[in-house]
């Protein structure tokens, strides 16, 4: 049994899995890996680094002979740094939250697929009007930032589906496992895009303590949130707050946001608790699904267990 689908077949790939282009942790040998595996490795090129960008691409051009691509943060990102990526030959770019019109009309362009992650039905009307080759339905169980108020992962992929028929969906948000990727099939998706998931592998550039935390963490103890990247001093829209592990922080300053944002002495006892150790630099962004990591495996390992699962679980059984 293989899982092909229009998402597969467009990018004449085997697995219809993506890792998520996440900003920092998905750098060139963690998209290699996956595409090398069969799947579609996004970099995350989040607000668009030059430096960064010009290490990790370089990486994943030189370890993939497959479909590759990267992905940026649309209310972040100049158009001079998605023209840079370009030079480099993705076969896609992903572009997510904000208003996409302006970086989707240059990556079409080029003659790119065009990847849009969408929160909700206004933001999928935009993507579908823009030419999206695929659009990721982002449910709100995901890790880092989705949309307020969201949807939840299992309402949203079907009615997604439905109106973007025939564009190819991908369901992302609270997928870490085979039956995960497997539901997202069912719903009407044309694969899944995970990220949580891959942050727990070797390949991933991330803090290890971070990492453990994942392991030994459970959704439960995570909360969405836009207190933190107003302690940053991070400028992304309001209507994104990012699901992270609990926080003191977050305790402390939630419903009062406002306030917080005119407080630079705050922002300052924030930087302090880093300083002091209190608190890691980089908020532990995770899913609400991290109850199902349970060990760091190697990317591609990772890959071929998710698509094997998924496939025994959709094997007709004669009685459940
Ligand atoms: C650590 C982390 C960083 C992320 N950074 C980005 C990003 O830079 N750009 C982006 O489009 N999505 C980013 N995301 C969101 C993913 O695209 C995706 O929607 C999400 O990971 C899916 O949910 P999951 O974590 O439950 O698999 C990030 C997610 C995580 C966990």
């Amino acid at each position: 049994m293989t899982l092909s689908t229009a998402f597969t077949e467009l990018f004449g790939i085997r697995h219809p899995v993506a890792l998520a282009p996440m900003g920092g942790p998905a750098g060139g040998a963690l998209a290699a890996a996956v595409s090398e595996a069969g799947g579609l490795g996004l970099v995350g090129g989040g607000r668009g680094d030059l430096g960064w960008l010009d290490r990790e691409l370089a990486i994943v051009r030189a370890g993939t002979t497959r479909s590759w691509g990267v992905g940026f943060l649309t209310w972040a990102a100049q158009p001079s740094v998605v023209e840079h990526a370009l030079s480099f030959g993705p076969t896609a770019v992903m572009l997510s939250f904000g208003d996409p019109a302006a970086l989707a009309r240059l990556v079409r362009r080029a003659g790119v697929a065009l990847i849009l992650q969408v929160t909700d039905l206004a933001e999928a009307r935009q993507a579908l009007d823009l030419g999206a080759d695929v659009i990721v339905a982002q449910g709100t169980a995901a890790g880092g930032h989705g949309g307020s108020p969201g949807l939840s992962t299992l309402t949203f992929v079907p009615v997604l589906a439905d109106l973007a028929a025939p564009v190819p969906v991908l369901a992302a948000g609270g997928i870490a496992d085979g039956r995960g990727l497997a539901a997202a099939l069912v719903l009407g998706a044309a694969g899944a895009l995970i990220g949580t998931r891959f942050l727990a592998t070797p390949e991933a550039l991330v803090d290890p303590a971070a990492v453990k935390a994942i392991i030994e963490g459970s959704g439960e103890q995570t909360e969405r949130s836009t207190v933190l990247d107003i302690a940053r001093g991070v400028p992304w829209p309001r209507r994104y707050p990012a699901r992270a592990l609990r926080h003191p922080f977050v305790s402390r300053w939630q419903g009062r946001e406002d306030t917080l944002a005119a407080d630079a002495d705050a922002r300052t006892a924030y930087a302090d608790g880093i300083e002091a150790g209190d608190w890691p630099a980089t908020p532990v962004w995770a899913s609400e699904a991290i109850d199902l990591i349970t060990d760091l495996r190697p990317a591609a390992d990772l890959v071929t267990d998710l698509v094997e699962q998924a496939e025994r679980a959709l094997r007709p059984a004669p009685r459940r």
